[in-house]
């Protein structure tokens, strides 16, 4: 049965949904960076981050944060809610890494005085610049009551997912997330969206400061899939290409 290819991403494709409403996220092996100036095919990608995303949007639905997820359909794909993406990318940041150490001069890996909740406008041809509140309201991309409230969202978003990967010997250093608009029955709610997975976090080992994400890729540091994979392992989702036993995050002693 073909079915009909709503939008295709750099590393996801959507498909129209079984009901109307719903979607097919399927998430590809491809691996870009630096806005596609980089890309590659690497192997298993997409497998990893459907479970690793699942595992997450879970777990954070159970603390009470809305999201688009569904369940999980197959290897690759999953079933989520219909929303209208709101054009504006969030990255909330514990540490200084990426942009924001080169932006403002800080040593890769300083703990920033608190974490630190950042918007870029979503834009392949502008490579996505950094905005402001101020452009997100004229512009019409979001209003301030949906900024509060995706501010909100990101913050307690951000504390329980620090705790989560700390429980597993992982620093979450920074991530990008983004949110929808839900409509049902008239009423309109903002959900997270998207993904979370090694592909849009920072995420470091706690002993060896191994980076576990796509740095690898925008580094040549070279074993992606084994950082991945480990990644997934250690919150107990998913062990060498089989299904998780169920039995949830594999709890690292801290010396
Ligand atoms: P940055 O330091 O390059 O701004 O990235 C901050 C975090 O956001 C990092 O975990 C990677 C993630 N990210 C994405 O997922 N997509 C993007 O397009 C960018 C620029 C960053
Ligand atoms: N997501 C962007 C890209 O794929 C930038 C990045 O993640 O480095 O090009």
């Amino acid at each position: 049965m073909s079915r009909r290819r709503r939008y295709e991403g750099k590393a996801k494709i959507l498909y129209e949904g079984p009901e109307p409403g719903t979607l097919v996220q399927h998430f590809k092996d491809d691996a870009t960076a630096f806005n596609n100036k980089k890309h590659d095919q690497i192997e298993g990608k997409g497998v990893l981050n459907n479970r690793i995303s699942e595992y997450l949007f879970l777990r954070l639905g159970e603390v009470g944060i809305p999201t688009h997820f569904v369940k999980r359909l197959n290897m690759r794909e999953q079933l989520i809610r219909e929303v209208e993406i709101i054009p504006v990318e969030i990255v909330v940041r514990n540490a200084a890494a990426g942009a924001i150490a080169k932006r403002l001069g800080l040593d890769e890996g300083t703990q920033l005085p608190r974490s630190i909740v950042e918007f870029y406008y979503k834009s392949d041809e502008l490579d996505d610049p950094l905005v402001s509140e101020e452009h997100i309201t004229a512009f019409g991309w979001a209003n301030p009551q949906e900024i509060d409230e995706m501010i909100a969202l990101s913050l307690r978003i951000n504390d329980f997912l620090t705790g989560l990967f700390l429980g597993v010997g992982i620093r979450l250093v920074d991530f990008k997330i983004e949110f929808g608009r839900l409509f049902e029955n008239e009423m309109m709610r903002i959900v997270l969206a998207d993904e979370i997975s090694p592909d849009c976090c920072r995420l470091w080992d706690i002993e060896t400061q191994d980076k576990m994400d796509k740095d690898r890729f925008r580094q040549d540091l070279g074993g992606l899939i084994e950082a991945y994979q480990e990644v997934a392992r250690r919150l107990g989702v998913f062990v060498d290409n089989r299904p998780g036993d169920g039995s949830g995050p594999v709890l690292v002693s801290s010396k």
